[in-house]
């Protein structure tokens, strides 16, 4: 490891009276702390945090990057009151060449523009839809599933969670053309997480076999096969969310061009896949290593139909609960970029125009000072009596905030809730006593070992034969 001392990242202007923002180089020659801010963002986080405070820079990503920790330099960022904050140049650089064009990737006026549209999607109406639709996908996946024995729970999240983007996105049955777009999507996802990454010197060639080349394949072929499948879905009534984006206009009239179409549902794809099926993976485990919780869940299940309906699934408060502490313990979006387009002041210290800064829920997710016991799995926390996300207004943010909060809020708590609904009236499960759930060193959360349970099928006798 190669550390030097602590040194200002700039100087403030004069008579500001501003702080410059400490820091120092760590990690290895050249990349710095490159691998760590991919791999473990919050050890980078943390580290950044108790040696230098909220507002501290590191060497990452061949750049210099200021980590914003805890929930007041949240706010400031997410604020963004003088618009000093571009989500566009944070994003681009590790996001851009695949999803450029999507809302994650836009800023202020254009932004608003586009997510108005975007925003019919998202209605009651729609999600009501998709819910019909998500709940077969969901029953013919656990019909799959082994009655007693092994099953590797995050890999069986991953394929259901395709099959539901394929089904309740896309609204196209299984088949050729939506294993072809499974396949491509997967490439991408890779992709993201590809070290090798940029073309070769001097050409616009990429190296072939690459994962990088795969993503950028996939990519192609993900725009053709959606571009191949708007006519159908303009001139249709599909429920499905293509079918809706296609349809959908803003108060004042305004619609989506083809091209925005592709680009916003490739991005959506991927912002609903990875998050859902880590929330999924983690409730699951919590649920495996707390028996107590998993028949809480399971009793208010049963009281319910196999298919709940959307205001059945908001009635599941127990599962909400564990849901709500799954997300707190384990953020699926581990870390958020975004560059500064001006000078600006986060907590009283100067970060100059064109500074690259990371801000991630995980850190105030687990603060002492607001959590008890913050590495315990103890969903009451969040019940009415206690309300500890309630202790600073941006203390509990798994979903983001502010004008790029989740748009998918509402969608993946029902896919969430509607999946371990279907699963606890299904399946009992468990995990040995001494066994931990362990992350991949990936820029996506993975699981190590796919997180193996050992599952039993309890509703055999109730199922249709
Ligand atoms: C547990 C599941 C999910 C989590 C934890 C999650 C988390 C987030 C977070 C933290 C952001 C803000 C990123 C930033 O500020 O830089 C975000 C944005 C977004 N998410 Fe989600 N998400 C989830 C599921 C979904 C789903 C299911 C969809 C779509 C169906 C979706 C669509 C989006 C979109 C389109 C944005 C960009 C919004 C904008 O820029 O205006 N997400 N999500």
């Amino acid at each position: 490891m190669m550390s030097t001392r602590n040194r200002p990242l700039a100087t403030p202007p004069r008579g500001s009276g501003l702080k410059p923002v400490m820091g120092r180089n760590g990690g290895l020659p050249v990349v710095g702390d490159t691998l760590t801010i991919l791999r473990d963002p919050q050890a980078y986080l943390q580290d950044a945090y108790t040696e230098d405070g909220p507002v501290a820079w590191r060497r990452a990503l061949g750049q210099v990057v200021v980590a914003l920790s805890g929930p007041d330099a949240w706010g400031v960022v997410h604020e963004n009151s003088d618009k000093a904050f571009s989500h566009r140049l944070g994003w681009d650089r590790t996001m851009g060449r695949f999803f450029n064009g999507s809302v994650i990737l836009m800023d202020f006026e254009d932004h608003l523009y586009q997510r108005r549209i975007m925003q019919a999607a998202f209605g009651r109406p729609s999600l009501v839809q998709y819910l019909d639709s998500m709940n077969g996908t969901i029953d013919h996946a656990l019909a799959g599933w082994p009655d007693q024995g092994e099953l590797k729970a995050n890999p069986a999240f991953k394929s259901l969670s395709l099959d539901i983007a394929t089904e309740a996105f896309l609204g196209e049955e299984p088949g050729e053309a939506a294993d072809r777009m499974n396949a491509a999507f997967y490439d991408v996802l890779l992709a993201l997480g590809a070290v090798v990454r940029f073309p070769l010197p001097g050409s616009r060639l990429h190296l072939p076999g690459t994962q990088w080349s795969r993503g950028i394949a996939g990519r192609q072929i993900l725009k053709h096969e959606i571009e191949t499948l708007i006519p159908k879905k303009r001139a249709g009534n599909g429920e499905d969310l293509l079918s809706v984006l296609c349809r959908a206009t803003s108060e004042d009239g305004e619609s989506f061009s083809d091209k925005e179409i592709v680009n916003h549902m490739i991005f959506m794809m991927f912002a609903a896949h990875d998050t859902s099926m880590t929330t999924m993976t983690m409730m699951t485990y919590h649920l495996a290593k707390h028996p107590e919780w998993q028949e809480r869940c399971r009793a208010e299940s049963l009281a319910l139909g196999p298919h709940a309906s959307y205001d059945e699934i908001q009635s599941l408060s127990t599962l909400d609960l564990v849901m709500k502490e799954s997300l707190r313990i384990t953020p699926p979006v581990r870390q958020m970029f975004r560059a500064t387009v001006k000078d600006t002041e986060v907590l009283g210290h100067f970060i100059p125009a064109g500074t690259t800064v990371l801000v991630a829920p995980h850190l105030n997710h687990h603060l002492p000072e607001y959590w008890t016991e913050p590495e315990t799995f103890d969903p009451d926390r969040f019940s009415e009596e206690r309300r500890e996300d309630k202790g600073h207004r941006y203390l509990y943010v798994p979903f983001g905030s502010h004008a790029h909060k989740c748009i998918g809020m509402y969608f993946a708590g029902m896919e969430i809730k509607a999946t371990m609904h279907q699963m606890l009236r299904s399946f009992e499960w468990s995990v040995p006593d001494d066994y931990e759930l362990q992350w991949a060193a990936t820029v996506l959360p993975t699981t190590k070992d796919g997180l193996p349970i050992t599952v039993c099928r309890r509703d055999r006798a109730e199922q249709p034969s």
